[in-house]
C-alpha cells in the first residue's frame, strides 16, 4: 500500500504536505507533486495537511484518481524531492473547487 496524490493537486500545489512527511517522498513538477510510492510508508500524515484534499491511500483512491497510481509511480522517478515548504501559485485558491484539472498537468 501507498499514499498518492491525485487531480485536486494540479495548479494548487500548497506543498503542506511535504513538511510532515518522515521520509522525504514527495516529488515536485511544474504544477503537481507526486509521492514515490517505493518510499512512502504509509503513516498517513500528509493527509489532513492538503488544504485541496488531493492525498489518498492506494486502496481508497476514488475511481475517477485510477491515472494516477500510475503517475505517482513514473513521474516520481524523474522529478526531484521536495522536503521543504514553497510558494503555492499565486492562483492556487481560485483552483481548489475546479474539477477535471487533468488537461492542466505539466510534466515537464
Ligand atoms: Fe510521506 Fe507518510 Fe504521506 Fe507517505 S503517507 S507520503 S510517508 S507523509
Ligand atoms: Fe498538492 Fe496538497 Fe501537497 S495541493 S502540494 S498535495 S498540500
Amino acid at each position: 500500500m501507498t499514499y498518492l496524490v491525485a487531480e485536486p493537486c494540479i495548479r494548487c500545489k500548497f506543498t503542506d504536505c511535504v513538511e510532515v512527511c518522515p521520509v522525504d517522498c514527495f516529488h515536485e513538477g511544474p504544477n503537481f507533486l507526486v509521492i514515490d510510492p517505493a518510499v512512502c510508508i504509509d503513516c498517513s500524515l500528509c493527509v489532513d495537511e492538503c488544504p485541496a484534499g488531493a492525498i489518498f491511500a492506494a486502496d481508497e483512491l476514488p475511481p475517477e484518481y485510477e491515472k494516477y497510481l500510475a503517475l505517482n509511480e513514473t513521474l516520481s522517478q524523474s522529478w526531484p524531492v521536495i522536503s521543504a515548504r514553497a510558494d503555492a501559485p499565486e492562483d492556487a485558491d481560485d483552483w481548489v473547487d475546479v474539477k477535471e484539472k487533468f488537461q492542466y498537468l505539466q510534466t515537464a
